[in-house]
């Protein structure tokens, strides 16, 4: 198996790849784009991973070809395709299984590098993966996803190891056992380090979970960020903490570099988190390896789902996003849909459909992160979802309990406060992680509460 990284490393310098892309029509398979958007989306990936696009097709097929996916004759054509046109590397936009990957690059040589969107994806992942736990993981999700597709073109190992001519079938430079051909070699070394990762993956999951806990006790709502790639979630995070008004702009620096802090009008302070961007046909390796990650959404008291509305594919798009979320298995959780990017709708354009999506989300704002138009709403929605799943209680907080008194004044709004003589009597609407945080005292009474 040979996939972007592996051959970028080689050769020292830096060619320019030429990419060549094959799509796949199953008759009667309902896929969320059909096939000549699906490789629009693949071209942007390509482009995002540095290669030139230079040619694309596709095959429409009862069913695909048990051992090349495509059918001969379209093999054929893609080979002189390719041969006329330069291209250096030929990418499926469906996940090749081991064998597909095996035959083809039996097919198209030693020359041609054959990879699939998950490759592309996982390659463009490592790229940008910018915390420790997310290089971790994106490493773990590509060696897991190498290990059934060791082919003879693999040659990761061999080069890492020192050992240039150590490709299977030629001769190994003191890496192997008796009578171990190369390939086993490379998994067992591949197994080894996936042993290894997932250790130091859990050693920094193990670090974070205390930091969420030291999240969870200090009583902050966290509003996870989501949304479909190049929806523009990193672009309103900065956007919202950058709202001087009402923000903060400042790391909560204790915390995972990708959390921020925001001050709502009514002085109530969230957490602000980015996650992943979604995108379909996510290869199933790396919403495994991210499942963790994106367990941070569980913990989250708001989802904020961010969509490109000036995209074509918006609908299919924010489906993939509600089909990702739904695999995950959250609690329920309000959802606030913010419609970015409405700079970029022109005049003629169709109104966005903001009904289609109401029953679903709490609130439907349209919004530019760029130019701040629609911020404000955006902010005083969060407000009020937030204020939605508040509670108003009574709670005997004992005189020695004064960190609690001050507590619920911070994060609450009080109602009323008698003083009697076994403590302080509060009434006061508070977040459901407050409630959680007065766990140490007597709730006189909770009574149930949708305020306005
Ligand atoms: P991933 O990292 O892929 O998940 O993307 P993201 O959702 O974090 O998107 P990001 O904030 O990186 O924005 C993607 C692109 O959209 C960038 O080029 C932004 O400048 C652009 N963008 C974001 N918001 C707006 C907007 O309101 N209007 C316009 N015109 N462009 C926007």
């Amino acid at each position: 198996m040979t996939d972007l990284h592996d051959w970028r490393e080689t050769g020292g310098e830096q060619q320019e790849e030429k990419g060549f892309l094959v799509g796949v029509h199953i008759k009667g398979s309902r896929p969320l784009l059909n096939v000549e958007d699906s490789l629009d989306e693949l071209s942007l990936l390509a482009a995002t991973a540095n290669i030139k696009v230079i040619g694309r097709t596709y095959q429409q097929l009862e069913r695909p070809h048990p051992a090349t996916l495509i059918g001969s004759g379209k093999l054929e054509e893609i080979r002189e395709a390719v041969a006329a046109s330069g291209a250096t590397v030929i990418i499926f936009d469906d996940e090749l299984n081991p064998r597909h990957q095996r035959e083809l690059e039996k097919a198209f040589g030693e020359e041609i590098k054959v990879i699939d969107r998950s490759a592309l994806i996982l390659d463009i992942f490592a790229q940008h993966a910018q915390t420790r736990e997310g290089a971790l993981q994106v490493e773990l999700a590509q060696y897991e996803y190498r290990l059934p597709r060791l082919t003879r073109q693999w040659t990761h190992l061999a080069r890492q190891t020192g050992g240039g001519a150590a490709r299977a079938g030629g001769g190994g430079v003191g890496l192997r056992g008796p009578g171990e051909t190369q390939l086993e070699v490379d998994r067992r070394e591949i197994s080894r380090r996936i042993t290894q990762l997932k250790k130091e993956l859990e050693a920094v999951r193990a670090h974070r979970s205390r930091h969420r806990q030291q999240r969870q006790e200090a009583g902050i709502p966290v509003v996870a960020l989501v949304g479909y790639t190049n929806a523009g979630k990193s672009t309103l995070l900065n956007a919202l903490t950058a709202a001087n008004t009402y923000t903060a702009d400042k790391l909560f620096a204790t915390l995972d570099p990708i959390m921020r802090r925001i001050t709502l009008p009514g002085g109530k302070e969230v957490l602000c988190s980015d996650t992943v961007g979604f995108i379909q046909k996510l290869p199933t390796t790396l919403v495994a390896a991210f499942r963790a990650t994106l367990e941070e959404i569980a913990e989250a008291s708001l989802i904020l789902h961010v969509a490109d509305v000036s995209h074509p594919n918006v609908a299919q798009q924010i489906e993939s996003v509600e089909d990702t979320l739904a695999e995950l298995d959250l609690p329920p959780v309000p959802r606030i849909l913010a419609l970015n990017k409405i700079d970029l709708l022109g005049e003629g354009d169709p109104p966005t459909e903001i009904d289609a999506y109401a029953a679903e989300y709490e609130a439907v704002v349209p919004l530019s992160a760029i130019t701040g138009a629609g911020l404000d709403i955006l902010i005083k929605e969060i407000e009020r979802v937030l204020t939605l799943r508040m509670k108003t209680i009574r709670v005997l907080i004992p005189y020695a309990r004064g960190d609690l008194v001050s507590y619920v004044h911070k994060h609450g709004v009080v109602l009323r406060e008698e003083h009697t003589e076994d403590g302080v009597i509060l009434t006061a609407q508070v977040t459901l992680e407050t409630l959680a945080r007065l766990s140490a005292v007597d709730v006189v009474q909770e009574m149930s509460h949708r305020s306005s």
